[in-house]
C-alpha cells in the first residue's frame, strides 16, 4: 500500500479522489497524462485497495476505498499533505474547471431541452405507470413539507403537492423552474416555491421534511452520493426520501445526447449511500421497459428512523 501510495503522480491522484469521484478521462485531463498512463498508476492504487474501481457503461469511475485499510491509510496520508503545495494546488484548479465544465454542458443541456423536457421524459418510459408507482409509494398521508430537489418543469410537485400544505422545488436551471412555475400555477399550488438553487448545498435546515423526491437528477451528477447525502439531511424523524432514477443500463448514447454520466445504479449503492446517510432502504420497485431496448425505472423509498425508535437505539 505505502509502494502504491508513495508515487508522486499517485499521491496526486489520492488527493483528487479525496474530493470527488472521476473518470479516468477527467483524471487524464486534469494530471495532463495519457490514459495509459493514467490508468496504470489506477490500476496498482486499487489493487492495494487505496481506490475502488467501478465501471459504468463505457466509462471507468474512481473513487477513494469506501473503508478498509486502504481507505485509513489513505486519509492518514492525505492529512500529512500540505494544503499549499503547488502541485496538488494546481491540480485543484483544473478539477474545479473540469466540474465546472461538466456542470456547464449540463446546465446548457437542460436550458436548451427546458421546453420539450416533458416529451424528452417520456421517449424513456411510460410515464404514467412511474407516476402510480410513485403515488402507491406515497400513499394517502397528508404531509407538511414536501421538498422536490432537481425539480425540473415541476412533475413531482404537480404529482404529489396536493398533499402536502407545503411544497418547495429547488433547481439549478431558471429555464426549468420558469415553467415549473407555469406548470404549479396552473395546478392550483399555492403554496409552492421555487428556488434556484444546487442540490448539493440547498441551504434548507435539517430534518424538515416529511418527503423528499429526487426524481430522475442522480444520473447527471458528478457526485450522486453527496446529492443522497444532502437530500437525506433534509428528511425528518419518521420522514421518507424517494428516488426514482434507471437502474443499470448500457445505453451509451444518453451520454452524448443527453448529458447522462451515470448509466444507472444498482440497489446495493444506492442502499449503501442511504445508509450511510442514516436512512432505511424500505423498498426499491422496478418498473420494466416495454421493450428490450428501454430502461427500467427504480423506485427507491428510505426512512429516517422515528425519534423513539432512534432514541431506543
Ligand atoms: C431530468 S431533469 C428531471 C426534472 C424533474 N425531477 C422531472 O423528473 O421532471 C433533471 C433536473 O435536474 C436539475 N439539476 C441538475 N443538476 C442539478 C443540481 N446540481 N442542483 C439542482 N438541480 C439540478 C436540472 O436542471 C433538471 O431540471
Amino acid at each position: 500500500m505505502l509502494r502504491a501510495a508513495g508515487e508522486p503522480t499517485r499521491l496526486r491522484i489520492l488527493a483528487l479522489l479525496a474530493r470527488d469521484e472521476l473518470s479516468v478521462l477527467e483524471l487524464c485531463t486534469v494530471l495532463e497524462q495519457s490514459q495509459p498512463r493514467v490508468s496504470r498508476h489506477l490500476k496498482l492504487l486499487a489493487e492495494a485497495g487505496l481506490v475502488q474501481r467501478f465501471p459504468d457503461g463505457a466509462w471507468v469511475f474512481y473513487r477513494l476505498a469506501a473503508d478498509g485499510g486502504g481507505r485509513a491509510l489513505a486519509d492518514s496520508i492525505l492529512t500529512q499533505i500540505d494544503p499549499a503545495d503547488p502541485a496538488l494546488a494546481q491540480d485543484g484548479e483544473r478539477l474545479s474547471r473540469v466540474a465546472t465544465e461538466r456542470s456547464t454542458e449540463a446546465a446548457a443541456y437542460f436550458a436548451r431541452n427546458a421546453a420539450r423536457w416533458d416529451e424528452i421524459r417520456s421517449l424513456y418510459v411510460a410515464e404514467a405507470e412511474v407516476e402510480a408507482e410513485i403515488r402507491k409509494a406515497v400513499g394517502e398521508t397528508t404531509l407538511g413539507l414536501l421538498v422536490d430537489l432537481g425539480a425540473g418543469t415541476g412533475r413531482m410537485l404537480t404529482l404529489l403537492g396536493g398533499q402536502a400544505s407545503r411544497t418547495v422545488g429547488l433547481d439549478l436551471s431558471q429555464q426549468m423552474l420558469n415553467i415549473a412555475r407555469v406548470n404549479v400555477g396552473e395546478a392550483g399550488l399555492a403554496a409552492c416555491e421555487l428556488r434556484h438553487g444546487d442540490i448539493f448545498a440547498t441551504g434548507l435546515p435539517g430534518e424538515c421534511a416529511d418527503l423528499v423526491t429526487v426524481h430522475q437528477v442522480l444520473h447527471y451528477l458528478g457526485d450522486p452520493a453527496a446529492a443522497v447525502e444532502e437530500a437525506a439531511r433534509l428528511v425528518a424523524p419518521g420522514g421518507r426520501l424517494l428516488i426514482i432514477d434507471f437502474a443499470p443500463h448500457a445505453l451509451e448514447f444518453l451520454r452524448e445526447q443527453h448529458q447522462h454520466r451515470r448509466l444507472g445504479f444498482s440497489d446495493e449503492e444506492i442502499g449503501r449511500w442511504l445508509e450511510a446517510a442514516g436512512l432505511t432502504l424500505e423498498t426499491a420497485a422496478a418498473l420494466p421497459p416495454a421493450s428490450e431496448q428501454g430502461l427500467t425505472v427504480k423506485i427507491w423509498t428510505a426512512r429516517r428512523p422515528a425519534l423513539a425508535k432512534r432514541n431506543a437505539a
